[in-house]
């Protein structure tokens, strides 16, 4: 019994160092067999998704330094409506959203972020939404709350609890994790606020996001504050 132990236990240490795969992004441990075949089942076919061959028609609606934001409308031809989706699916992936469908797909503008090495980066999705709830700040007193008083906060938190006019949902906002904390989020919603309607500006009181996780949070928060 004592040997098998051992075993286990020598078998456990080996799978602490995690790697993070440079191309992909993928956290994983090199020494697990398990991992290793996860890593490889995504690492293709992710590179795959996110891989922009060019089009003839674009939709550019901003260009930078280091690549260029393409608006995809549903009535586009076949190739860029099935490009958007596809990185909608490993953004969904990402987020751990199961297959959710849009509010109205007919109406939902993708932006998708190209980089400079033509791949998708970054994908937004905006929808036309009557009213939103805006994101608040995280109040810092927390100590002696009871646990209703807590999740009323929580819940406090995500959202105000009174709707507010908006024009333009943001239903889903990702950026590849490699290419995070450049501003390519930034620039997106930028570009959302100057492009979404036609010949108007959008304040960013008029934008409002669905859902928010945690880093949608801390950056709608960030945005709104600017
Ligand atoms: N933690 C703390 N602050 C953050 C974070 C974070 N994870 N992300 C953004 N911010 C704040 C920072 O102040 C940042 O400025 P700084 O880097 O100079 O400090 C500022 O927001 C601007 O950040 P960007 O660089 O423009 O944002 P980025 O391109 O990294 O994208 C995003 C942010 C989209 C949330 C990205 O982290 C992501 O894709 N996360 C995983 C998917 C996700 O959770 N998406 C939001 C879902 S909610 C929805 O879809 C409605
Ligand atoms: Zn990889």
């Amino acid at each position: 019994a004592e040997a098998d132990d051992q075993l286990i236990i020598d078998a456990g240490q080996k799978q602490f160092g995690a790697t993070v795969c440079g191309s992909c992004g993928m956290i994983y441990s090199a020494d697990s067999l398990e991992d290793n075949f996860q890593h490889t089942q995504f690492h293709q076919s992710f590179l795959d998704g996110i891989k922009f061959v060019g089009w003839k028609k674009e939709r550019v609606v901003a260009e930078f330094w280091d690549g260029k934001i393409i608006l995809v409308l549903p009535d586009d031809p076949k190739y860029a409506v099935k490009k958007a989706e596809d990185v909608r699916r490993l953004a969904d992936n990402e987020l751990g959203f199961q297959q959710v469908s849009l509010r109205c797909p007919s109406q939902a503008k993708t932006y998708l972020y190209v980089n400079s090495d033509r791949m998708v980066v970054g994908c937004l999705i905006a929808e036309h939404i009557r009213q939103g709830f805006r994101v608040l700040e995280q109040p810092e007193q927390t100590k002696d709350m009871t646990r209703e008083d807590f999740m009323e906060h929580h819940r406090a938190w995500c959202c105000s609890t009174t709707p507010e006019k908006a024009i333009c949902g943001v239903s889903r906002i990702w950026v590849f994790s490699l290419a995070r904390r450049k501003g390519i989020a930034t620039r997106m919603l930028d570009t959302v606020r100057n492009s979404f309607m036609y010949g108007g500006h959008l304040t960013k009181e008029e934008i409002a996001f669905s859902d928010p996780t945690p880093d949608g949070k801390l950056f709608a928060t960030k945005y709104c504050e600017k």
